[in-house]
C-alpha cells in the first residue's frame, strides 16, 4: 500500500458519512427530478447553507450532477436512492445507516471483547428490523438462483430455512422444483415480512412460515435440506456446535445441511470482505465472528455429517454442505 493509498484508506469514512447522511434524510427522494439548494432544504427541513455543502460534496463523490442551481440525481442516485424509483433500494441501505453507531464502537469492542452496545435481535425494533431484512432480501434475491443450482434442489421435498429472513432462499427453491415444500424459521417480526413476500410470489401453498429460536429449539425431523444462510457469524462456536447437532437430528438419512456464509481462508486473513465481517459481528453481537473451512469442517464432522464440502461461490459467500449418513 502506498502513503497516498493509506491516506485514502483512512479518510474513506468521510465519503461514506456523506452518502449515509444523504440517505438518512432521504435526499435523493427530495432531489427528484431537480432542486436548488434551497428547495431542496425546504423539502427536507435542514439547514440551506450545509445542504448546500452536502449537495455540493454529492456531485464531487459522483451522486449528483449541477448545472447552474440546480441539482440532479445521476443514474445510480435515481434508480437505487430515489424512492420514486421501482428499483429503490433505499430501505436496505439503511441498514448500512444503522451500521454506522456500531461501528463507531469498535475501539470500545476491541478492549471489551465483545459488542459494548448489544441488543438481541428480538428487542430491536422496526426502524432497524425492517432495513436489515430488506438488505438481506435485495442480496438474497440476487443470489439465490446461483445458490440453488450449486446445491441442488433435485429429490429434495422437504426443505427447513433456518433464520430464513425474508424467505427469499426459499422462495427460489421452491420455484425451482415444484414438488419442493418449504418452511422459513424466524423470529416472529421477521416471518411476518417472510409472509408478505411469499405471498407476492404466490407461493402460500408451498412455502411456510414458523416462529422460533434458532438458538435453543428444536427443529423438528424428515426434512432433506436444511438451509443455514448468513446465521453461522452471528453465533459463537459453542452455538454453531449446538445448531448443527440440532439441523443434523432435523434431517431425514442422507438429507443434506447447506451452510451459506462468509467463510475464511485457514489463517483467516482473507478473503477480505469476510476478514472485516468478522469486526461487523464484533461490533454488532455477543460472541459472533466470521469462520474458517476448517472450523466448519470440524463442527460439521462433530455433528456427524459426512461428505463434507466447501464450494467457493462468486462474491462474498460461500458454501460447506454435509450429509447425514444413510
Ligand atoms: C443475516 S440474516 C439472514 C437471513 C437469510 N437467511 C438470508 O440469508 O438472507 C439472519 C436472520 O436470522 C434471524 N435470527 C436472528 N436471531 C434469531 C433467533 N434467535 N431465532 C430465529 N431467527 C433469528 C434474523 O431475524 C434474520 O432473519
Amino acid at each position: 500500500m502506498s502513503p497516498e493509498q493509506f491516506l485514502e484508506t483512512a479518510r474513506a469514512f468521510q465519503e461514506s458519512r456523506a452518502i449515509l447522511t444523504a440517505i438518512e434524510l432521504n435526499l435523493f427522494s427530495a432531489i427528484g427530478g431537480g432542486a436548488a439548494a434551497r428547495e431542496a432544504a425546504a423539502r427536507l427541513r435542514t439547514d440551506p447553507r450545509a445542504t448546500e455543502m452536502l449537495l455540493n460534496a454529492l456531485v464531487a463523490i459522483g451522486l449528483l450532477e449541477k448545472r447552474g442551481e440546480v441539482f440532479r440525481n445521476t443514474g445510480l442516485a435515481a434508480r437505487w436512492l430515489d424512492d420514486a424509483s421501482p428499483e429503490s433500494a433505499r430501505l436496505g441501505f439503511m441498514h448500512t445507516v444503522n451500521l454506522w453507531e456500531r461501528w463507531s464502537t469498535l475501539t470500545a469492542c476491541v478492549r471489551a471483547g465483545t459488542a459494548v452496545t448489544y441488543e438481541d435481535m428480538k428487542d430491536r425494533g422496526p426502524e432497524w428490523t425492517e432495513p436489515f431484512i430488506a438488505a438481506m432480501h435485495r442480496n438474497a434475491f440476487e443470489r439465490a438462483p446461483e445458490v440453488v443450482r450449486a446445491v441442488g434442489s433435485e429429490g429434495v421435498r422437504r426443505m427447513l430455512d433456518v433464520g430464513g429472513g425474508s424467505g427469499a432462499y426459499s422462495i427460489a427453491f421452491a420455484q425451482a422444483s415444484p414438488d419442493l415444500q418449504a418452511e422459513v424459521f424466524d423470529l416472529p417480526a421477521v416471518t411476518a415480512i417472510a409472509a408478505r413476500h411469499i405471498r407476492e410470489a404466490g407461493l402460500e401453498g408451498r412455502v411456510s412460515i414458523r416462529a422460533g429460536d434458532l438458538r435453543t429449539d428444536d427443529f423438528g425431523s424428515g426434512y432433506d435440506l436444511v438451509w443455514v444462510s448468513a446465521i453461522c457469524h452471528m453465533l459463537s462456536p459453542e452455538e454453531n456446535r449446538s445448531l448443527l447437532a440440532r439441523c443434523f437430528r432435523a434431517l431425514a438419512a442422507g438429507g443434506r445441511v447447506a451452510i451459506a456464509d462468509f467463510i475464511l481462508e485457514p489463517d483467516k486473513t482473507a478473503p477480505k470482505f469476510a476478514a472485516l465481517f468478522s469486526l461487523n459481528m464484533l461490533v454488532g453481537t455477543q460472541a459472533g465472528a466470521s469462520y474458517s473451512v476448517d472450523e466448519y469442517t470440524a463442527w460439521l464432522s462433530e455433528a456427524g455429517f459426512e461428505r463434507i464440502e466447501h464450494r467457493r461461490l462468486p462474491g462474498p459467500a460461500g458454501l460447506m454442505i454435509g450429509a447425514r449418513p444413510r
